[in-house]
C-alpha cells in the first residue's frame, strides 16, 4: 500500500501519519502546502523513517499534482488538505474555495487518470448546518452548510459523490465532529484556551458560550478513517462522533481547572457571525457496519491533550509568534 495524505503537516494530518507508520508497514507520502497551518515540526520525530516522505505542494496546482502521480504508484489518497478555519473564511473565503474545492477536483482528475483504487475525502459535521436542541446528524441530513469554510467542505463533499456516480472513481467520505488532541494550531478552541490561560491573556468566549460541540480525540478519528479506508464501501459517507457533547463555556472551565488558573480570565465577545448552534454525530453507520469503536475516554483525553500543551510550550509559542514561518522563509524561500 502506498498512500498519498495530502494536508499531512496540519493537526489531524499529522497525527494520522504517525498513527499509520506505527500500526502498519505502509508506504506513506505527504503532499503539504505548508501554509500558516502546515508545522514539519509536527513530523520531526518520523522524518527519517524510511516508509515515510514529504513533497511540499499545492493540491490546487494540477501540473505538480499530475507529475507526483506519474512519479510514485500511489494505492489510495486520504485528502486532508484544507484550509479548516470558520472565522478566517468570514473574513476571506477565496483560499477556501481554491484549496478545499478547487484543490479536491484536481486530486479527483489525478486519481481517476492514475486509477487509484481508493479516495478518501476527510470532511466535518458542519457540512450538515447547525442543530437546535433535539436529534443528531445522520448521513443522510440534508447538507445545509451556514460558513463559507463548512459551504466550501460541503461543495467538495458533492464533487467527490460526482466523481463516484458519474466515473466510478471508488471515492469515500468521512465526516467527523470537532477534534481535540496534540498539534492542533492555536487558533482553534482548545489549544487557544490553554495557550491564554497559561499566559494569563483573556480566553475570548463568543456569544453567551452556550454553543454546543461534539468532541472526539484525534486518534479516534484516525482510526475511523483508517477504518473506512480499509472497510468502506466506495460511494458512502461515514459519519464518526465522540458522543462528547459539550457546551463551549463548560469545556472552557473545565480546561481552567485543569491549567489552574481562574475562571476571571473568561471574557464574553461578539458573537461569531452565523455561529452553528450545536454540532451532534450519529456514528451508528460506522459503528454497526465497519466495527469502528471509540477508544479514549473524553475527560482522560483532555486531561492528557492539556497536559501536552503545558509540556509543549515552545511549540505553541514558535507557532504563535510566526518563527516557524520565518524558519520556512529561510528554507523554502518565499511562502503565502
Ligand atoms: P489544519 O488547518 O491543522 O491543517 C491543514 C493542512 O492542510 C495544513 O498542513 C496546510 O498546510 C495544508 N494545506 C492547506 N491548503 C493546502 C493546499 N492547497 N495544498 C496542500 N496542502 C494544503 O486542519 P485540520 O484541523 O488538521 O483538518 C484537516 C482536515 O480535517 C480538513 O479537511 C478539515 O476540514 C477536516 N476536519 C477537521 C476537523 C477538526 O476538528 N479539526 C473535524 C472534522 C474534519
Ligand atoms: P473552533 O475551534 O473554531 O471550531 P468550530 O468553529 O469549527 O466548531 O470553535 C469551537 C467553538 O468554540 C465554536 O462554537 C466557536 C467557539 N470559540 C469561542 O467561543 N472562542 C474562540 O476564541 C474560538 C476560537 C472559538
Amino acid at each position: 500500500m502506498h498512500l498519498l495524505v495530502t494536508g499531512g503537516a496540519g493537526f489531524i494530518g499529522s497525527n494520522f501519519i504517525k498513527y499509520i507508520l506505527e500500526e502498519t508497514d505502509w508506504q506513506v507520502t505527504n503532499l503539504d502546502k505548508l501554509t500558516y497551518a502546515g508545522n514539519l515540526e509536527n513530523l520531526a520525530d518520523i522524518q527519517d523513517n524510511t516508509h515515510y516522505k514529504f513533497v511540499r505542494g499545492d493540491i490546487a496546482d494540477n501540473q505538480a499534482v499530475n507529475n507526483l502521480f506519474s512519479g510514485n504508484k500511489f494505492t489510495a489518497v486520504v485528502n486532508f488538505a484544507a484550509e479548516s478555519h470558520v472565522d478566517r473564511s468570514i473574513q476571506d473565503a477565496s483560499p477556501f474555495i481554491n484549496a478545499n474545492i478547487a484543490g479536491t477536483q484536481v486530486l479527483l482528475d489525478a486519481s481517476l487518470k492514475y486509477k487509484i483504487d481508493r479516495f478518501l475525502q476527510v470532511s466535518t459535521d458542519e457540512v450538515y448546518g447547525s442543530l437546535e436542541d433535539d436529534g443528531f446528524f445522520t448521513e443522510d441530513t440534508t447538507l445545509a452548510p451556514n460558513s463559507p469554510y463548512s459551504a466550501s467542505k460541503a461543495s467538495a463533499d458533492l464533487l467527490c459523490r460526482a466523481y463516484y456516480k458519474t466515473h466510478g472513481l471508488p471515492v469515500l467520505i468521512t465526516r467527523c465532529s470537532n477534534n481535540f488532541g496534540p498539534y492542533q494550531f492555536p487558533e482553534k478552541l482548545i489549544p487557544l484556551v490553554v495557550s491564554n490561560a497559561i499566559e494569563d491573556k483573556p480566553i475570548p468566549v463568543y456569544g453567551s458560550g452556550i454553543n454546543i460541540r461534539d468532541w472526539i480525540y484525534v486518534l479516534d478519528h484516525c482510526a475511523g478513517i483508517k477504518c473506512v479506508l480499509e472497510r468502506g464501501v466506495p460511494g458512502e459517507v461515514y459519519n464518526i462522533g465522540g458522543d462528547t457533547q459539550i457546551h463551549n463555556i463548560e469545556l472552557i472551565k473545565m480546561i481552567l481547572s485543569v491549567v489552574n488558573k481562574s475562571d476571571s480570565l473568561i471574557t464574553y465577545v461578539k458573537d461569531r457571525p452565523g455561529h452553528d448552534h450545536r454540532y451532534a454525530i450519529d456514528p451508528q453507520k460506522i459503528k454497526s457496519q465497519l466495527g469502528w469503536n471509540l477508544q479514549y475516554n473524553f475527560k482522560s483525553a483532555l486531561i492528557k491533550t492539556v497536559k501536552w500543551y503545558i509540556d509543549n510550550q515552545d511549540w505553541w509559542n514558535k507557532v504563535k509568534s510566526g518563527e516557524y514561518i520565518n524558519y520556512y522563509q529561510k528554507w523554502y524561500g518565499i511562502i503565502k
